[in-house]
């Protein structure tokens, strides 16, 4: 029963502090505050996501996309595709908060060490046989090797790659809790930018023609 000595007053800004109270999202991306806002993409002004197209020029093709139906081309020195279908392909996605990408192994292909900085990553494996792994930032290492229909999950931001340990190509799709993940793909984020060597060399522990030829190999 409640107590007839605490006053509506009391009881209001009780409720009011509750509600100032920052709570924390389990999402990636802020909820959406109408049904759809499909991305102009060419919008002159910037907002953090895109500005929504006019209602009057949304139509069905905002809200379906074929990107995902082909394999990907796995003929580089990874042996894996990437095909993303995030708010920069599929612009229907924009303030949703989700992505969805196909990822294609060749047989011993690896998609290699990177991480999400704005999404949380699922996936589920189609086809073969795919070693998973992410690291904790406690440096603590998790993997398993999965087959069709099992599903992994890869903390937000975290260090993580997949390898084709199968005997032919696989397949996996992956989905994010925000409309553009990003990609910090480390072999390139490091030795394809500008990072200068001392800074590399220094990082790592080695010598200029260790970092040289990881360059070398990145194109930089
Ligand atoms: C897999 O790790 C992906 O980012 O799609
Ligand atoms: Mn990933």
């Amino acid at each position: 029963m409640m107590n007839s000595s605490i006053s509506p007053f009391y009881l209001l800004s009780c409720l009011i502090v509750l509600l100032l109270v920052p709570v924390p999202s389990r999402s990636a991306d802020p909820d959406s505050l109408q049904d759809f806002c499909v991305a102009d993409l060419n919008a002159s002004i910037t907002v953090n996501g895109f500005p929504c197209k006019p209602a009057s020029k949304v139509n069905l093709n905002d809200f379906f996309f074929d990107g995902l139906t082909k394999e990907g081309n796995t003929a580089n020195i990874f042996g894996s595709s990437i095909t993303p279908a995030n708010v920069l392909s599929f612009p229907g996605l924009n303030t949703l908060g989700i992505a969805i990408n196909r990822v294609d192994y060749a047989k011993g292909g690896i998609n290699p060490l990177h991480s999400h900085p704005r999404a949380t990553e699922s996936g589920v494996i189609i086809k073969g046989k795919v070693l998973v792994g992410f690291v904790t930032t406690q440096n603590v290492y998790y993997s398993k090797v999965l087959g069709p229909g099992e599903v992994f999950v890869i903390p937000k931001g975290l260090v993580h790659f997949q390898k084709n340990v199968g005997k032919g190509k696989a397949l996996a799709f992956t989905v994010f809790n925000g409309q553009l993940p990003g990609v910090v793909l480390l072999p390139t984020n490091l030795f394809a930018s500008k990072i200068p060597n001392d800074v590399l060399t220094q990082t790592f522990q080695v010598n200029d023609a260790v970092v040289n030829g990881i360059k070398s190999k990145f194109g930089s």
